[in-house]
């Protein structure tokens, strides 16, 4: 008898609780007492530590020192503001002081495994390069120290260094979208986003619907545009659903983005479902049989499917994510 063995994974509700989280964490790290929670890698860290000196007083949100550096030509290096437009093709280093140094970066750079990319751990300090860079490389940027027990690290909240960057790329108004049309789905109780990213600091964006021909106001009440994520939908509603794309204006050029279906989905959430269907519960010897296994869910949660059936074993399960 053969057996044939289907994957099949459904997604039906976009996570978008943590839009800016787009690596969780993999591993839960056990809390301590009087710790604070770990966080994702590259959502914003917002330390609550007063300030000793306030130096940076012309900054409105209070903050621990740096450990980042931003790498410059001939030697020099210099503290990375909160943001920074460097201009696509140039490498970037960044160093952040510390003997264990983390580091998050775009998941784009990571989904593509890039060649472009070497984190190092030095003595000293933690070193990230960056080569050849490009519009798509757009996004948060940050390290922290990491205080490890044996094998068990975690976040040292007192050494973070982060700053965003934006790589200006001629033509390249918006981070560049792997696919020509993207889904977002509407959950009435998390905020959605509609993703479009620009690659320039000054650029003015603006959300419009396809069907009928519209400007979607943003205005900071329903719908807020956030440099860092794009379109923000703070209570998603039905009525919101629809073809929408955004537009970019910058230096007398203007462009629109790639199309975003918004897809109402009143999916509770919760831990993922599975089923299992198998194509016949009875079957001659030496016909095909197909099982279907169905995970339903929220895409961030990580599943893995382990297949065990009758006359293998264990051991040589079949594994599929
Ligand atoms: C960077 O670009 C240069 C020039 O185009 C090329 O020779 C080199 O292989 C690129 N490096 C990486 C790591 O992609
Ligand atoms: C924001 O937009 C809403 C709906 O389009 C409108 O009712 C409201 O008056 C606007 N508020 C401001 C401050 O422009």
């Amino acid at each position: 008898m053969k057996v044939w063995l289907l994957l099949g994974l459904l997604l039906v509700q976009e996570a978008l609780e943590d839009v800016t989280g787009q690596h969780p964490p993999k591993n839960k790290r056990p809390k301590e007492t009087g710790e604070n929670r770990i966080k994702p890698a590259n959502k914003k860290v917002k330390p609550k530590i007063p300030k000793t000196k306030d130096r940076d007083s012309a900054d409105s949100q209070p903050k621990t020192q740096s450990i980042m550096m931003q790498m410059m030509d001939k030697g020099r290096f210099q503290k990375p503001a909160a943001t920074l437009s460097l201009t696509a093709g140039q490498t970037l280093e960044l160093r952040c002081k510390g003997n264990k140094i983390g580091w998050s970066y775009p998941a784009y750079l990571d989904t593509f495994k890039d060649s472009r990319l070497s984190v190092k751990q030095n003595e000293r300090y933690g070193q990230l390069t960056l080569v050849n860079s490009t519009a798509a490389d757009t996004g948060e940027f940050s390290c922290w120290g990491q205080l490890c027990n044996g094998y068990i690290c975690r976040k040292d909240e007192a050494k973070t260094g982060s700053t965003y960057i934006f790589f200006t790329e001629k033509g390249e108004l918006f981070v560049p979208s792997p696919s020509y049309f993207d889904v977002v789905y509407l959950n009435p109780d998390r905020q959605a986003v509609v993703p479009c990213r620009v690659t320039v600091l000054s650029a003015k964006v603006t959300l419009h619907r396809e069907f009928p021909a519209k400007e979607i106001p943003a205005n900071g009440t329903d719908i807020v545009y956030d440099m860092k994520r794009g379109f923000v939908y703070l209570q998603p509603h039905s009525d919101h659903q629809g073809v929408v794309y955004c537009k970019a204006e910058a230096g007398g050029k203007s462009q629109i983005s790639v199309k975003y279906q918004l897809l109402y989905a009143e999916v509770p959430s919760g831990p993922p479902s599975t089923s299992i269907l198998a194509s016949s519960n009875k079957v001659k010897s030496g016909d095909d049989i197909s099982v279907l296994c169905t995970v339903l869910g929220e895409p961030d949660v990580e599943v893995e499917f382990r297949w065990i059936y009758p006359g293998q074993k264990e051991h040589s399960a079949v594994w599929g994510e």
